[in-house]
């Protein structure tokens, strides 16, 4: 039987952690800064090209290849993998789980949060506060949901999307109706959501990391939007979150099962409502509002957990 390409025992000994990066591009800001920070914690690196895994099965034989190199061994993957490539992404994860690498976050954990329908209906079984939101096929059902969440305007959310793609705001009944017709049409499920008006533009940005409120900044949309994605040009600041925020957040992340997880919230006027739970958060602008090493936690966590 060929051997595996990835040897997966061992230790590395002295407290070097053996990382592997799993992402599609190198060049990426928070991928560079994993693996700074995995270096100056001396553990080793490897940044794994997503793209050039396969995920091979045989009888009784089960391994992920690396184009014809042999990488590893490896104690940790870290998956960080984009909302283009999430069904490739998430099966790679799986293998590797499967050949007993420890990983942080996990297959399913980042399968739960990359629906957000699906991530909303685990937070509201745990009685996580979320905004109000219905998913519903007709013409006919749309009414009554865009009734029930207090609208119009409303929110219609596409299930998967990041940096504010695939959020929209139907200003009237008839707008909402038609685009929903429209997306419908072209086999998009839309969830309908209620508008929170009040938090005028602005969003509180929370990244947990293994149950812990790291840090936290509030973001606000630029050009009289109401979407403050840090990708929209939106500015993000440091803030201290109150203990029911950051118990919201934390509740928010372990609801999904996410280890590393970037929560967003939206500040309503009967409190913090989860709208997202990201589980590749990236985090340039929240080194960037709060000064905080968080590749440097990030690294620190994943070599924990990989050490276990
Ligand atoms: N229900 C809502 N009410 C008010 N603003 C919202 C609502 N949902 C989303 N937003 C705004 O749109 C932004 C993007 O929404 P989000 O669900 O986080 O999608 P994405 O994955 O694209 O970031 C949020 O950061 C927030 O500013
Ligand atoms: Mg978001």
């Amino acid at each position: 039987m060929d051997e595996p390409a990835w040897s997966l025992g061992g230790r590395a000994g002295g407290g070097t952690i053996r990382i592997g990066i799993l992402s599609r591009n190198s060049k990426l800001y928070s991928i560079r800064r994993l693996k700074r920070a995995a270096s100056l914690q001396g553990h080793e690196v490897q940044f794994i090209n997503l793209l050039r895994c396969s995920a091979y099965v045989d009888a009784g034989d089960h391994k992920v290849l690396y184009g014809n190199r042999e990488v590893g061994p490896l104690e940790v993957l870290l998956p960080r993998i984009g909302t283009t490539v999430t069904q490739y992404g998430v099966t790679i994860v799986r293998h590797f789980e499967h050949s007993g690498v420890r990983v942080v976050n996990g297959s399913q954990a980042i399968l739960n949060s990359r629906d957000k329908f699906h991530c909303l209906q685990l937070l509201a079984k745990q009685n996580v506060p979320v905004p109000r939101t219905i998913l519903c096929r007709t013409t006919e059902d749309a009414v009554t949901a865009i009734a029930n969440v207090g609208g119009p305007p409303v929110i219609l959310k596409f299930l998967s999307g990041t940096q504010g793609i695939g959020v929209i705001i139907a200003e009237s009944r008839e707008s909402a109706e038609s685009m929903l017709e429209a997306l419908w049409h072209l086999g998009q499920e839309i969830q309908i959501q209620k508008f929170i008006s009040e938090s005028k533009g602005t969003d509180l940005r929370a990244l947990v990391i293994g149950g812990e409120v790291v840090a936290a900044m509030r973001r606000s949309a630029v050009g009289g939007s109401f979407r403050s994605n840090i990708h929209r040009g939106a500015g993000g600041r440091s803030v201290e979150l109150t203990e029911e925020e950051a118990g919201i957040a934390i509740a928010a992340a372990e609801g999904v099962g996410l280890k590393i997880a970037g929560v967003d919230m939206v500040e309503s006027n009967s409190g913090p409502l989860v709208i997202e739970v990201n589980s590749s958060p990236g985090f340039e602008g929240l080194e960037r509002a709060t000064n905080r090493d968080i590749a440097g936690e990030i690294i620190a966590y994943a070599a924990a957990f990989g050490d276990e």
